[in-house]
């Protein structure tokens, strides 16, 4: 019987390369799925290979592959790749099977047909566990945009379905906040706030002092990477609203729109507890106003 550990393991999802290579015994192409971009700058490509392999033995041998991402037709190539081992078979002059070009700049052997053609010059090369890790910086990368990548999941071949729809609440709001909102976003394309609900009955806490036109809950937009629960407390502290705030803040998602533009507002929204009437604040009640209501809901 298969252990647990075993059968878990195939619930990871991934993509599959062909990674492609030449050497001693000639050029190869393998299967793996454990391929990953690991670096931006410089743009680097870790592959975790086994250490039977003969794909091992030709970039140790040249220090370089190539790493060819399949596409959604290309299953039957890869459980070649990865059913035959070079040692068993020369797969890539199988009749038919793969339409491969020589890299005139590395002599690679690279794959038509896969989304992501790239060639590596191998930099780091690490045993970890039972696989070892290919590191490479790619030198050479092209793209397909017609192609889509092949999908691996419990031992089984899968396209990419359609894109899930982003949850977002639409709300249509007054000139005033939609202007306000803008003006904070700068070029960015999702608005990050941290709010505070205070909430009696069917009203709401709102900020009033005067100067700004939207008239809504306290909240501000924090800097990146801070913390958010922090900055609101002392966003607070300057606007002297004595509010305590209580954990676990809930997310909402917000698509604000006015007349024909829109904008994308997240907010993070502590409850607060109101400590002492201070600062400019005033009660609104949230049943017709959309803006207050779909914080509220
Ligand atoms: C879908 C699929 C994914 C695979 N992923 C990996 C992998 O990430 N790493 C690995 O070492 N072997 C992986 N394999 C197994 C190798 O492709 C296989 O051992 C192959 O025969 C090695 O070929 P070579 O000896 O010609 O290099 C995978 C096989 C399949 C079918």
């Amino acid at each position: 019987m298969e252990s647990k550990n075993v059968i878990a393991q195939r619930f990871f999802v991934t993509g599959v390369s062909l990674v492609t290579s030449h050497g001693p015994n000639g050029k190869n192409v393998m299967a793996a799925e454990w391929t990953m971009q690991i670096s931006y700058n410089p743009l680097l490509i870790a592959v975790f290979i086994h250490k039977g392999s003969n794909t091992l033995d030709n970039i140790k041998h040249t220090k370089k592959f190539g790493i060819n991402v399949a596409s959604e037709k290309q299953s039957a190539l890869v459980s070649v790749a990865g059913g035959y081992s070079r040692k068993e078979i020369d797969k890539l002059n199988i009749l038919n099977l793969f339409d491969v070009i020589e890299s005139k700049k590395t002599g690679l052997p690279m794959i038509r047909g896969c989304v992501i053609n790239a060639e590596c010059k191998l930099t780091t090369i690490k045993k970890i566990g039972d696989h070892y890790m290919v590191v490479g910086r790619v030198i050479s990368i092209i793209y397909d945009e017609t192609k889509k990548p092949l999908i691996y999941h419990r031992n089984r071949y899968f396209q990419i379905g359609p894109t899930i729809a982003p949850v977002r609440r639409e709300v249509t709001v007054s000139k005033g906040i939609f202007d306000e909102f803008c003006l904070q976003r700068g070029n960015k394309f999702i608005l990050k706030c941290v709010g505070v609900l205070v909430r009696s009955k069917d009203k709401i806490l709102i900020f009033n002092d005067g100067h700004k036109s939207s008239k809504t809950i306290p909240y501000v937009c924090p800097q990146k990477n801070t913390d958010n629960k922090k900055e609101l407390e002392n966003h607070l502290k300057n606007v002297k609203i004595k509010i305590v705030l209580k954990e676990n803040p809930q997310i909402k998602k917000l698509i604000i729109k006015h007349k024909k533009k829109n904008q994308r507002v997240n907010f993070v929204l502590f409850r607060g507890i109101l400590k002492k009437r201070s600062g400019p604040l005033a009660w609104k009640s949230f049943k017709n106003d959309l803006f207050l209501k779909s914080l509220v809901r």
